[in-house]
Parts: C-alpha cells; sequence; structure tokens
C-alpha cells in the first residue's frame, strides 16, 4: 500500500518571529514519522514519534512550551485513534507527563479508554512512563505572557481566545492503517480544567481507515459544538474528495458557531490529502509516494 502523512502546527495568527520556527517544527515532524513509515513501520509509531517531537520543540502549544492557564500551570491534552480497530487512547488535564501522546499511545493499546488528571499521571506511572515538574513545562515566553495576563485579570475569570498552536498529524503505512493523533496545551489563560476538542473523540480526531481521518486545530469550543473531525470523515463516506472535505468543514465552523475558527488536516486511504484553516495561518508539511511533498503555513 501506498504512504502518506501529514503534520499540522497549529492555526492561528502566528507572529511573524515564529513562522520559519513553527515550519521547521513541522517539517522535522514529518520527517521522523516518514522514515518510520518508510521503513514499513506503523502509522501509529509514525504519529507518536511525529506528535512526540512536536511536544518536545518549545515553539508549538503542546508539552513543553504550552500555553499556561489563568492559573499559571500547563495542563495538557493528547489523544490517539487507530483507524483499523477504532480504538483509541485519550488524555486531559496532564500536569506532570512530559509527553502526552505516549500516554495515551498507553492507553490505546492498554486500557483503550480516556483518564484525565491524577488518575491519568498515576496511570503513566504504572506504565513505566516519568513525571515531571509542571514548572519543567514552561518556557519563559509563555511566562511573560501570563504575567503581562495577570496584571489585567483576576485569575480564573477569564478565558482569551487566540493563539491555539495544537499539534497534529495522520499517517497512512504499509500495512494500509491509517491513524490519527493530536496534543495540546489548550488557549491561553484557559480556566483550569477545561478540556477543549483535541482528546474528545470525534471532535478534535476521528480515524476510520476504511474511509479516511481528520484532525482538528483551532477554537476548541466552537469544534467541539460541530463534532468537527466525525463530520469531515462522514463527508469523505459520502465520496467528497479530500480537500473539498477540509473547506466545507472551515466554511461550516465559520457559518454555524459565532466566533467558530480553526483548521484541519484530512487523508484518505488511498493517500489522497486535504487541509484547510479559516485562521490567518496553519502551520503544516504533508508528503505521499503518489509524489505530493509539501509545506508551509
Ligand atoms: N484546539 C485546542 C483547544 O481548544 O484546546
Amino acid at each position: 500500500m501506498p504512504i502518506a502523512m501529514i503534520v499540522h502546527g497549529g492555526a492561528w495568527a502566528i507572529p511573524d518571529d515564529q513562522v520559519e520556527p513553527h515550519l521547521a517544527g513541522c517539517r522535522a515532524a514529518l520527517a521522523s514519522g516518514w522514515s518510520i513509515l518508510a521503513a514499513g513501520g506503523s502509522a501509529l509509531d509514525a504519529c507518536e514519534a511525529a506528535v512526540r517531537l512536536m511536544e518536545d520543540d518549545p515553539i508549538f502549544d503542546a508539552g513543553t512550551g504550552s500555553h499556561l492557564t489563568a492559573a499559571g500551570a500547563v495542563e495538557l491534552d493528547a489523544a490517539i485513534m487507530d483507524g483499523r480497530t477504532l480504538g483509541y487512547g485519550a488524555v486531559a488535564n496532564l500536569r506532570r507527563v512530559r509527553n502526552p501522546i505516549s500516554l495515551a499511545r498507553k492507553l490505546l493499546t492498554g486500557a483503550g479508554t480516556f483518564l484525565v488528571g491524577e488518575g491519568a499521571e498515576a496511570y503513566a506511572v504504572a506504565q513505566g512512563l516519568p513525571l515531571c515538574e509542571n514548572d519543567t513545562l514552561i518556557v519563559e515566553r509563555e511566562r511573560a505572557l501570563w504575567e503581562q495576563w495577570r496584571a489585567t485579570h483576576a485569575a480564573g475569570t477569564e478565558q482569551v481566545i487566540g493563539g491555539q498552536d495544537t499539534v497534529g498529524a495522520i499517517a497512512l503505512d504499509q500495512a494500509g492503517n491509517l491513524v490519527a493523533a493530536n496534543s495540546t496545551g489548550g488557549t491561553p489563560f484557559k480556566l483550569p480544567g477545561r478540556i477543549g476538542d483535541t482528546p474528545l473523540i470525534g471532535c478534535g480526531l476521528y480515524a476510520d481507515a476504511q474511509v479516511g481521518g481528520a484532525v482538528c486545530t483551532g477554537w476548541g469550543e466552537s469544534i467541539v459544538r460541530l463534532a468537527l473531525a466525525r463530520r469531515i470523515v462522514d463527508m469523505l463516506e459520502r465520496g467528497l474528495p479530500p480537500q473539498v472535505a477540509a473547506e466545507t468543514a472551515m466554511r461550516i465552523l465559520a457559518r454555524r458557531v459565532a466566533g467558530g475558527s480553526g483548521g484541519c488536516i484530512v487523508l484518505t486511504p488511498d493517500g489522497r490529502i486535504g487541509l484547510a484553516w479559516n485562521t490567518r495561518h496553519m502551520a503544516y508539511a504533508y508528503r505521499s509516494e503518489a509524489g505530493e511533498d509539501a509545506s508551509g503555513i
């Protein structure tokens, strides 16, 4: 079967001085996933590797470098879905796990469910994943933004929209499996405990190896209201080309929900790619054995 992969690094108004690092991060994530697929490895391994790389890259709002909550901490969400079995692993409100995608992967192949907060962290320890201090996930750029915000807002009273920089990946392997994965620190200054679209199956991601996969990014509350990832896969099921499905989803997002904003990536079981966004930018990179090879913002 022909292999293919697409990754994104968030849909928002990416500042000029962050454009190159976003592109470099997406290209590196794609290269790491592609090398696994090209060697005959699984789409699960390719997606986990690509998302891990972006979690470790402080330019992205995932893992290290994530936005801070209104209380000044990092809280992380992630999910992975196996399109062959429709199994999934999802985690949310993690404060002490450096790579949430790897914990989601453990759940997919283990308990196969959705764990949050302390229970999820206890499961990480039981699975041999080390815990870290929350402070070690915080970078100076985000602490400075939070301090600026705190100077004018009472903690926990407000949630700011803008700067949704979630990362995601979809991969198709030689065995014909299609996998979707994503990870995020959520919206800037979110209320502690808030969960967006990212770890919710059907909202932030969906994968069906017989039909296709979709991963969304952007303002989570608008994406959840539309169950947008599943809606995109429904469009593929009805025969829409992936690019048409992606563009249609963005039009629905903008028209149906006030302030609805974000982007999406789409991949079909025969390796066709779609991507669209209604924000100023979306960082992305993709490649397919059919000869597609691009990155942009
Ligand atoms: N799309 C990420 C979030 O809203 O949390």
